[in-house]
């Protein structure tokens, strides 16, 4: 028998480029509106070319993450559906963090801690987007009080706050969980992950398999 671990396919090569040209954008936006943010952190606006650049890149790369994470939440939804399992997940999450994933409920595609990074991060980005062209004095902010703007703004900080800790625990569980990353690098897991981490998945998997 070979020693090579076999493979299941996870995310197609258009699924992974959509996810890391979204995740480069996140960066960079969190730079530039961190380096917007507070003078403290001004001098990261030097990253973009000063801070006339910085303050007229940042909303147009907003855009532009906006809709492409529109299009990967759009094609991940389907994966991400909440239910009475994933609330018994959380109810075993100390099981997981201490490694005995034997005594949580059997897992599908993604976890319940996957899925609610999902939804918090669709929340923040409908809410960085909507409160992001209140701000933007360029085209839209004329067009609102500005009592409404300076709500907008406090808004969005909390936003991108959230979204900035969100991600960070998202980066943190793919590094976590040894194999994890190989799926948004190289589009495949080992059949041992799956049978681990996601097992009711891996058995759908082999039943397709099968047929
Ligand atoms: C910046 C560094 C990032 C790293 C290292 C990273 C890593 C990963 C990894 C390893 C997976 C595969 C997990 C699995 O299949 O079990 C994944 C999935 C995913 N990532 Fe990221 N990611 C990053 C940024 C982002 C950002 C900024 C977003 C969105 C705002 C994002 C959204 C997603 C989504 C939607 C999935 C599919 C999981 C689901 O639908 O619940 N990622 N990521």
């Amino acid at each position: 028998m070979s020693d090579t671990p076999r493979l299941i396919d996870r995310y197609t090569a258009s699924q992974r480029s959509n996810h890391w040209a979204v995740a480069i954008l996140f960066i960079l936006l969190a730079l530039s509106g961190l380096a917007l943010f507070h003078p403290a952190l001004f001098w990261l606006t030097n990253l973009f070319g000063g801070g006339t650049w910085t303050r007229i890149l940042h909303p147009f790369v907003g855009v532009l993450m906006f809709l492409l994470f529109l299009i990967l939440a759009l094609r991940m939804i389907r994966h991400n559906g909440i239910g009475k399992s994933d609330r018994q997940w959380l109810c075993h999450v100390n099981d997981v963090i201490n490694k005995h994933e034997e005594r949580v409920p059997e897992v599908g595609r993604y976890n319940a801690g996957q899925k609610l990074v999902y939804w918090v991060s669709v929340i923040c980005m409908i809410g960085l987007i909507l409160t992001g062209l209140v701000m933007w004095r360029e085209y839209f902010s004329l067009y609102f009080s500005m009592g409404v703007v300076q709500l907008a703004s406090a808004l969005h900080a909390i936003f991108a706050f959230v979204m900035i800790c969100t991600i960070i625990i998202h980066i943190y569980a793919g590094i976590w969980v040894k194999g994890s990353m190989r799926a948004m690098t190289r589009g495949s897991v080992t059949a041992g992950w799956a049978w681990k981490h996601h097992h009711a998945w891996f058995r759908q998997t082999q039943k397709a398999a099968r047929k």
